[in-house]
């Protein structure tokens, strides 16, 4: 195109002022100090919000109940039962199986398909020693009971205590693998060698740690004031997060460095199952829970009840009507390495689970208790924001 052409040296003023008045527009949203760069101008109250996810990593979580747990020969031990498919009733299922070390630790499965198809989504095992409650119906008080149940389950591995413990004792290799760990031979007792393996594999899970993220740079960046390094988080991922605090109420549940309040709700989805029945959730886990000799109350505990405080969390537990059909709030981090979503793998990526809760059918919440959840009608681009922040938490 010929340059000088009065029509064309008109165009290009009309497109400078044009292109001057979309970046102002996007400056009058931007803070006046980011110069070039761009950092929304977040409130007092929301950088607070914004600190209280980090630092990351967190500091280790003690357990008293696993007195093993620290032991480096135990935790080499525990990974390599880990990746042991012995431990199946028929040799052919480890725990790696669904926990796949190459997928963060779950199987990409909608739901898990060991001996037997399961009803529930595998999750990640990164970060896991530092919940409270495990398995998405919180059956489990310990990482090392919740680490026992597969062993045992039909549809995991399928094994039965006694020949799970007689393939430990009465193989020579096994036998001595187990006393290089332990410093003991194998117990003679059943139960106690099964919840000496359970402890093994759970202090090797106690090492699985996700790694720092962008928005980690970004939270430590705005902690330090460090404007330059906080503005090169995405914009995008920035507007996200002032949805995810703010107006969304993500952070009500989903709080703290894992993104998880460590408690259970109930967030409208279907609790029927493939083949008929219904998922109690959280109901069925306390009713486990309770009942069961593994747990924090029982003789298994190394510190006894009364030696480790969270033995006290367990004591307290009461079933309630409003336990029916709330799962674990999962946590947040590295959930691009994770799809499918939800207890029951039932939304398939990120954009799936941000309209869920965009379009929610308020009707099926339970109606007692504080609403929190509501439907947001947020329009493609909030929802897009939103989704762009979630991704910004895995590395
Ligand atoms: C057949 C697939 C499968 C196998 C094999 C399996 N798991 Fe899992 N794992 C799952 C599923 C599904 C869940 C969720 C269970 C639930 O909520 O009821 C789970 C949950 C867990 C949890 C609780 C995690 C949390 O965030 O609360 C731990 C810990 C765990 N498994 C450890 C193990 C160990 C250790 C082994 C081997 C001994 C193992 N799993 C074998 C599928 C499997
Ligand atoms: C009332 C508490 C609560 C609030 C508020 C909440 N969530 Fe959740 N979230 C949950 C629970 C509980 C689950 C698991 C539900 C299930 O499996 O049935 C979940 C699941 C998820 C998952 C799937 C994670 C996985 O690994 O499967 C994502 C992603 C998520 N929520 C993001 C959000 C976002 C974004 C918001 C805000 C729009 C939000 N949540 C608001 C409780 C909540």
């Amino acid at each position: 195109m010929p340059r000088g052409v009065p029509g064309q040296r008109a165009f290009d003023a009309a497109r400078r002022t044009l292109r001057w008045a979309a970046v102002l527009a996007v400056a009058s949203t931007i803070s006046p100090w980011a110069g070039a760069q761009a950092l929304l101008d977040f409130s007092g109250a929301e950088k607070a919000a914004i600190l209280s996810f980090g630092p990351w990593p967190p500091p280790a979580v003690a357990d008293a109940s696993n007195r093993w747990r620290m032991r480096a020969a135990v935790v080499e031990y525990g990974r390599s039962l880990f990746l042991d498919t012995g431990l199946s009733r028929d040799g052919t299922v480890s725990c790696a199986t669904c926990h796949d070390p190459g997928r963060a630790f779950q199987d990409a499965r909608a739901v898990a398909q060991g001996r037997a198809a399961g009803v529930r989504n595998t999750p990640t095992l990164l970060d896991v020693a530092d919940r409270r409650w495990f398995g998405w119906d919180g059956a489990h008080d310990s990482l090392w009971a919740a680490s026992l149940a597969p062993l045992l389950d039909p549809r995991e591995m399928d094994s039965k205590p006694q020949a799970l413990a007689s393939r430990v004792r009465d193989v020579p290799a096994r036998a001595s693998a187990f006393r290089a760990a332990f410093g003991i031979p194998p117990p003679a007792d059943d139960e106690e060698l099964v919840v000496h393996l359970a402890k093994a594999l759970a202090a090797f899970q106690a090492t699985l740690r996700s790694p720092r993220t962008p928005f980690d740079r970004f939270r430590d960046a705005l902690a330090r004031g460090d404007r330059h390094e906080a503005a090169r988080y995405p914009l995008a991922a920035q507007r996200g997060l002032r949805l995810f605090i703010g107006e969304a109420r993500c952070s009500v549940c989903h709080a703290g460095p894992a993104f998880t309040n460590d408690e259970f709700a109930d967030i409208g989805l279907p609790f029927f199952v493939a083949g008929g029945g219904v998922d109690a959730g959280r109901h069925g886990g306390l009713t486990k829970l309770l009942a069961s000799p593994l747990n924090r109350l029982g003789r298994f505990n190394d510190a006894g009840a009364a030696g480790d405080p969270r033995a006290l969390l367990t004591r307290h537990l009461k079933i309630e009507p409003r336990h029916f059909g709330e799962f674990r709030v999962p946590g947040l981090r590295q959930l691009a390495r994770t799809a499918p979503y939800t207890h029951n793998g039932s939304l398939a990526t990120l954009e799936d689970v941000v309209r869920h809760y965009d379009q929610l059918d308020e009707e099926r919440l339970h109606a007692d208790g504080e609403r929190i959840l509501r439907r947001l009608n947020l329009g493609a681009a909030q929802a897009a924001d939103l989704v762009a922040f979630l991704r910004t938490l895995g590395d």
